[in-house]
C-alpha cells in the first residue's frame, strides 16, 4: 500500500492533489470511502476537534481501521485543525496517521513554538504534520476568524525553516463554511506563486475548499431548508489549483454536510410516513460517495491513484 510520503512526491509530480473529507458519522465515512473505492482513490480521512468529541475518541481507531481493511485503500486518518499540542498528542497516542497543528491564531512566535513541539513528538513516532501561517476568513463552528490575513511569504519561510512541518496550509482567499464570497470567489494567485517560490520544497494545503454545489442548495431551500447568499468555491479554480501548483492536499466539509443534508431532506419530505433512519441515511451515503468520486475524477484529478 502506498504511504502519504509516497503522495507528498507523487501528486506534485503527476499534478493531481490527495482529497481530505472530513466526516464526524459512520455514513459519512461510509460515503467518503466508497467514493473513493469508485474513483480509486487515496484520501484522508479528517476528524476535527470537535468531530473528535462527537464521535468520542475510543470509537475513532477501531471504525477507521474497520473500514481501511474493508475498501483496501490508501486512507489516511488525519486530525484536522488541533489547536493544542495536547490534541494532537491525543491523536498521535491513539493512532493517526497525520495531524494538523493549526496555530494560525496565535502570534508568529508562539505557533512557531507549539509547532516545533508538535513535529518533535510526531516524528518521534512517524506521524506526520500540518501547520498553517495566516488565517482564513469565515465561521465554521470551532474554526472561525472574522477577517483573513493572507499567508506573508517570506514568514513562510522563516516558519519552515524554524519549525521543521512537513507541509503548510497557506491563506489565500479561501474560508470555512458555506458562506465563503460576497460576490465572485477572490484567489491570492499571486502570493500563492510566491509562497511556492519561498518554499518550493514544501508540499501546501487549502483549507475552505468546498465548492458549495448549487444544486445541493437548492434542493435543501426546497425541502424545507433557508440557505440565502451560500457560495463556495468554483471547481475549476480548485482543479487548477490541483494541477498547476504546489498544493498536494484539499480540504472538504461544507460540501459533504449539504450532500448529506439535501438528501436527507428530500427524503424526509418525499416519505413522510418513514421512520426507519437507515433508508434515509442510504440515500444519503450513496449521495456522498458519488459526490466524492466526481470530486476526486474532476476537481482534484486523483482517480485511479490509489
Ligand atoms: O475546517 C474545519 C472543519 O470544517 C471544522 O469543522 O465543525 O467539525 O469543527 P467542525
Ligand atoms: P470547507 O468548509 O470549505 O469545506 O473547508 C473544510 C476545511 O478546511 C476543513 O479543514
Ligand atoms: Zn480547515
Amino acid at each position: 500500500m502506498k504511504n502519504l510520503q509516497f503522495y507528498l512526491k507523487d501528486a506534485r509530480d503527476k499534478n493531481y492533489v490527495v482529497g481530505a473529507y472530513n466526516f464526524s458519522n459512520l455514513e459519512t465515512l461510509k460515503g467518503i470511502c466508497q467514493g473513493c473505492k469508485l474513483s480509486n482513490s487515496p484520501a484522508f480521512l479528517a476528524v476535527s476537534e470537535s468531530g473528535f468529541e462527537y464521535i468520542g475518541e475510543r470509537y475513532i481507531l477501531p471504525i477507521v481501521e474497520s473500514v481501511k481493511k474493508e475498501y483496501n485503500l490508501p486512507l489516511f486518518l488525519h486530525l484536522d485543525h488541533g489547536k493544542s499540542f495536547e490534541i494532537c498528542k491525543k491523536a498521535i497516542d491513539l493512532g493517526f496517521e497525520s495531524v494538523m497543528f493549526d496555530g494560525s491564531a496565535l502570534p508568529f512566535d508562539e505557533n512557531v513554538n507549539v509547532t516545533k513541539k508538535v513535529v518533535a513528538y510526531a516524528h518521534k513516532k512517524g506521524v506526520f504534520v500540518e501547520a498553517e501561517l495566516g488565517v482564513l476568513a469565515g465561521i465554521e463552528d470551532n474554526v472561525s476568524a472574522k477577517e483573513s490575513l493572507f499567508t506573508n511569504p517570506q514568514k513562510a519561510k522563516e516558519f519552515v525553516q524554524k519549525t521543521g512541518c512537513d507541509s503548510l496550509a497557506v491563506a489565500i482567499g479561501t474560508s470555512h463554511g458555506a458562506y465563503k464570497y460576497k460576490s465572485k470567489a477572490k484567489i491570492e494567485f499571486d502570493i500563492l506563486k510566491e509562497i511556492e517560490k519561498q518554499i518550493p520544497k514544501i508540499p501546501l494545503v487549502l483549507h475552505g475548499a468546498s465548492s458549495v454545489p448549487q444544486n445541493f442548495v437548492k434542493i435543501i431551500n426546497q425541502n424545507g431548508g433557508n440557505l440565502i447568499g451560500a457560495k463556495g468555491t468554483d471547481s475549476k479554480i480548485l482543479s487548477k489549483l490541483a494541477q498547476e501548483s504546489h498544493i498536494y492536499k484539499i480540504n472538504t466539509d461544507t460540501d459533504l454536510r449539504l450532500c448529506y443534508m439535501a438528501s436527507i431532506r428530500k427524503f424526509l419530505k418525499e416519505n413522510p410516513a418513514e421512520i426507519d433512519m437507515r433508508e434515509a441515511n442510504k440515500i444519503a451515503i450513496q449521495q456522498i460517495a458519488k459526490f466524492v468520486a466526481e470530486k476526486n475524477e474532476k476537481v482534484f484529478m486523483c482517480a485511479n491513484k490509489a
